[in-house]
């Protein structure tokens, strides 16, 4: 069966069968396109391994069951477990229980989006200082990778909001390209777990992946060192902000080795995620002409050449809901699990023990119940009069219950601003026959990056030198 991705007008075409190996072959590869017809039009679909039973679900209301009113019989699932520990170790992506809930207690404050505010201007100001590279080099025609601008754009973002001054650029191109290789192949699920193997059965992580993460490993050991041995305090950034929280009820701090992994884990969750969907929302920009004028008018009637700050956030409506609308067809996070302790129902759907739950943005963001349109680019369908009666667990892209990400008020803070602070700049296009495909691992990513030109904007203001 071959899949057809054209760049414009971009549809999936799901088949209504699909046998075993090729199945198995998408689930490692590319897991979307693993997802027959049926996936996108019913409530939920129940597969049986050898020994396990896969089930996916995106009736919003048995999302919101999994996810919030029954939560506490859903644990992170074993099988993504065996991909992210290795990786991130016991952070907060990867711990449950009493444990998780501690770190959350005690990290939640340092997202406060009161706190975030005060890294607007450092999001904007990376993005101008793109803006001026893209200006000396770029600006004449050059085709662009826009994928890796915006990885290169959002990881400036997340070293100086996490390290402030305290990582040099050597070691931030060491850590995208070690990330590179992490999205690349941590992400390809092991025959084993696929076929619902029991979990004595050997899984093995690639030697690249092993050397990227000991290399990601090691530098943040080395940051953390650093800023202990030079003394806490005097910083503004989140890994002054995790050093210095503690435990409301308890009064502790982390350890060491717990510190390492939460950074760890925000450092990779909070970078990638947002580089994906932006470079979405440009490649959707560039297909719909109609929607990239105004949100040209809205950035140059609220802003008219300067850089947004935080205040003007309330003030670009369009803009966000061109980034939520990108989240909802590219969701960066496409599918997540949970394992089921007890043996649960949820209306006619009978969960027994052991089962690995899928929750799966992309399927819910796509379903033919749920959506009006569902394959199309409508950033108006986030406008709150057509919001309203929408089911709050048809739109997931950050989870939902008490694991939500912790960073979705960074992320939506982060991609309006960076979205409004190019488009009043520049208008990117997609370069004639360049294909755009998705590529689903951990990640949702444009497979062959995306090739982008540069044409100003109507009124282009001076580039700051
Ligand atoms: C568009 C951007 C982002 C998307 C789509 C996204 C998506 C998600 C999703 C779906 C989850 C829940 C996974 C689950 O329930 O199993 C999650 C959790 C998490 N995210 Fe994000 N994320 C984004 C940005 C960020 C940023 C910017 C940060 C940090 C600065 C971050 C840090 C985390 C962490 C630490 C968790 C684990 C939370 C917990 O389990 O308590 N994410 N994210």
């Amino acid at each position: 069966m071959v899949q057809e991705w054209s760049n414009t007008p971009y549809r999936p075409h799901p088949p209504a069968h699909m046998g075993l190996f090729e199945r198995l072959k998408h689930l490692r590869t590319n897991f979307i396109y693993a997802w027959t017809a049926n996936y996108y039009a019913q409530p939920f679909v129940v597969d049986r391994g050898l020994t396990t039973t896969f089930i996916v679900v995106t009736k919003p209301e048995y999302v919101k069951h999994v996810l919030v009113n029954n939560h506490e019989n859903y644990v992170k699932s074993s099988m993504q477990q065996a991909t992210l520990v290795p990786l991130v170790g016991h952070g907060l992506l990867t711990s449950d229980g009493e444990f998780w809930r501690r770190q959350r207690r005690i990290m939640q404050p340092a997202f406060h989006y009161k706190r975030l505010q005060t890294f607007a201007s450092t999001m904007t100001g990376a993005a101008d200082e793109m803006l001026v590279r893209w200006q000396a080099s770029k600006g004449n025609g050059e085709v662009l990778d826009v994928s890796t601008e915006m990885a290169q754009v959002t990881l400036d973002i997340i070293c100086r909001t996490m390290f402030g001054s305290g990582i040099d650029r050597a070691q931030v191109d060491a850590v995208r390209d070690a990330s590179a290789i992490i999205a690349q192949d941590l992400g390809t699920p092991p025959y084993a777990d696929l076929l619902g193997l029991p979990r004595w059965f050997p899984r093995r992580l690639t030697r690249r992946v092993r050397r990227a993460i000991g290399n990601v490993q090691r530098l943040i050991e080395k940051i953390i060192v650093e800023r202990r041995d030079n003394g806490e305090g005097g910083h503004d950034d989140l890994l002054e902000m995790l050093l210095s929280v503690r435990d409301e009820e308890t009064g502790e701090g982390m350890t060491d080795e717990q510190l390492r992994d939460e950074v760890i884990t925000v450092f990779l969750a909070g970078h990638d995620t947002t580089a994906n969907s932006l470079g979405w929302a440009w490649y959707l920009l560039s297909q719909h002409p109609e929607v990239e004028a105004r949100l040209g008018d809205e950035v140059e009637n609220v802003l008219g050449g300067r850089l947004p700050v935080y205040e003007d956030l309330a003030k670009l409506p369009y803009t966000k809901m061109i980034f939520e609308e990108a989240l909802r067809l590219y969701p960066p996070a496409p599918a997540f699990m949970r394992e089921a302790i007890a043996e649960d129902q949820v209306g006619d759907l009978r969960i027994p023990a052991g089962a690995q739950v899928t929750i799966a943005p992309w399927l819910s963001h796509r379903h033919r119940e749920l959506w009006d349109r569902p394959d199309d680019f409508v950033p108006e369908r986030f406008a709150p009069e057509n919001s309203k009666d929408r089911h709050r667990y048809a739109y997931i892209p950050f989870g939902g219950g008490p694991r939500i990400c912790i960073g979705n008020a960074f992320a939506m803070m982060e991609g309006p601003l960076i979205l409004a602070t190019i488009a009043q700049r520049y208008r990117l296009r997609l370069v004639e026959g360049h294909i755009v495909e998705p590529q689903s691992k951990i990640t949702l990513w444009p497979k062959n990056g995306l090739r982008m030109t540069l044409e100003p904007a109507q009124s282009l203001p001076e580039a700051a030198d």
